[in-house]
């Protein structure tokens, strides 16, 4: 990849630039599929040995996601459905989060970590990359498109993230 140069820089506007709100939630993406492809490795291999393991890394992909999910309800879906015309796709996001929370539900009260609870964990992270290729080919270029500044989102999402995260850190 060829490297920017000073002119590129200045004369693309911003926007194409900075990495935007879609970038840092495709990021999140992209790490809960790295945990998710661990996950599927570790429960194939099934080793007694991996269950205290397995069953942490389940309780971290729960939690990431749940951020995740409550960012987009909160933040970025409220705002698209104020611009996209046709907003199906976005009620259809949200009825894949409350499948995705029923499932993270059922997976953090498991008491144990058997062919059930991998098998939940691993037909969650299925929902999830269906969630991100919508997200991927669908609601981020139509996100783009709009006039909406999802520079200024990107901290938004930021800063509430961080709010979340210290708040999962603090027990009530
Ligand atoms: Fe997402």
């Amino acid at each position: 990849m060829m490297a920017l140069t000073y002119r590129d820089l200045h004369m693309k506007p911003r926007k194409e630039i900075l990495p935007d709100v879609c970038d840092l939630l495709d990021d999140d993406h992209k790490a809960v599929r790295k945990m998710f492809l661990e996950f599927r490795q570790m429960a194939t291999a099934n080793t007694a040995g991996s269950v205290n393991t397995r069953k942490d890394l389940a309780m971290r992909i729960c939690a990431e996601l749940t951020m995740h999910a409550t960012v987009e309800e909160e933040i970025l879906y409220p705002a698209l459905r104020k611009e996209f015309r046709q907003t199906l796709l976005l009620a259809e996001a949200q009825v894949e989060h409350a499948g995705a929370r029923d499932l993270i539900a059922q997976i953090r009260s498991a008491n144990e970590v058997n062919e059930m609870f991998d098998a939940k964990v691993m037909v969650l992270g299925e929902n999830v990359d269906h969630h991100v290729k919508q997200e991927r080919i669908d609601i981020f270029p139509k996100a783009r498109a709009t006039s909406l500044d999802l520079v200024a989102m990107r901290k938004q999402v930021t800063q509430r993230k961080e709010e979340l995260r210290a708040a999962l850190a603090t027990p009530a």
